[in-house]
């Protein structure tokens, strides 16, 4: 099993609050790309200016929502990795555990997390680019000559229910992740670049209110210097040897 610095260890035994803020690297192993892995990220491919912000989807609607359409059946063929089920198993172990993603594609609550709060929306999800009510696939109104469904109340065309780049993460989810990295104990920032403010900025506020900080992530990134702690590697195999390592039994 892998060594980790006994003061992890007792850190986590401790914990009363533990907040946790994922992104896209723990679903690497489970097959779906990061954004900025160099090879193989979406955005070493393609511009999120084309993709992922309102203007884009003005200019071109039927390449963003095929574009996401793509993301949605890559998501729904992934299943969780060891990294989705660890978290599972930490919360078992500690008295309040607040996880926090910046990704869309339901693979912890797949796992089995529960109250995941999701602060750039849920791929599974299509809203009215108008009106921004989610509407159920059994109601879309079929695709024009554009290409993309309408929304049967005012015949706008349906989005992904995704935080695009320019636009406000949900107010309420993002408040409650704040306030529970503010009153953390110990604060985890996994798989992200840490470079998409405001989530990258969540593990930065608990520390600044007194959590000690790990960064699991395969690489360093530009806020690996605030960690106490950086575990270098794939969360899927750090993670599930963490666990078992403060919680023996
Ligand atoms: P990034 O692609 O920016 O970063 C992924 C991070 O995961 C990098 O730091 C990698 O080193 C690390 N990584 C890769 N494989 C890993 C593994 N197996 N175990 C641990 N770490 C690993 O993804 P995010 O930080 O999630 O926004 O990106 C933030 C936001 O930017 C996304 O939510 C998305 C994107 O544009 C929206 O879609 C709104």
């Amino acid at each position: 099993m892998a060594k980790f610095p006994e003061e992890i260890l007792q850190r986590l035994r401790q914990a009363e609050r533990i907040a946790i803020l994922t992104g896209a690297g723990i679903s690497a192993e489970s097959g779906i790309p990061t954004f900025r892995d160099a090879q193989t990220g979406f955005w070493s491919r393609m511009k999120p200016e084309d993709l992922a912000t309102p203007e884009a989807f003005e200019r071109n609607p039927k390449l963003v929502w095929d574009w996401y359409g793509y993301r949605r059946e890559l998501v729904a063929q992934a299943s969780p990795n060891a990294g989705h089920y660890a978290l599972v198993k930490m919360a078992e172990h500690v008295p309040q555990l607040t996880l926090i993603t910046q990704n869309v594609d339901s693979l912890h609550q797949r796992a089995g997390s529960t109250n995941v709060l999701e602060l750039h929306g849920n791929i599974g999800r299509v809203k009215c680019s108008k009106e921004h009510v989610v509407i159920e696939e059994s109601a879309w109104l079929p695709a024009d000559e554009i290409g993309v469904p309408r929304c049967p109340r005012c015949r706008a065309l349906l989005r992904p229910d995704i935080v695009w780049f320019g636009e406000v993460l949900p107010t309420k989810t993002f408040n409650h992740a704040k306030a529970a990295c503010i009153q953390a104990d110990v604060v985890f920032s996994i798989g992200t670049s840490g470079l998409v403010p405001p989530a990258a900025m969540l593990p930065v506020t608990a520390i600044e209110h007194g959590a000690y900080g790990i960064e699991v992530n395969t690489d360093q990134t530009y806020l690996s210097d605030t960690f106490e702690c950086c575990l270098r590697g794939a969360s899927g195999i750090i993670l599930p040897a963490l666990v078992k390592a403060a919680w023996p039994l």
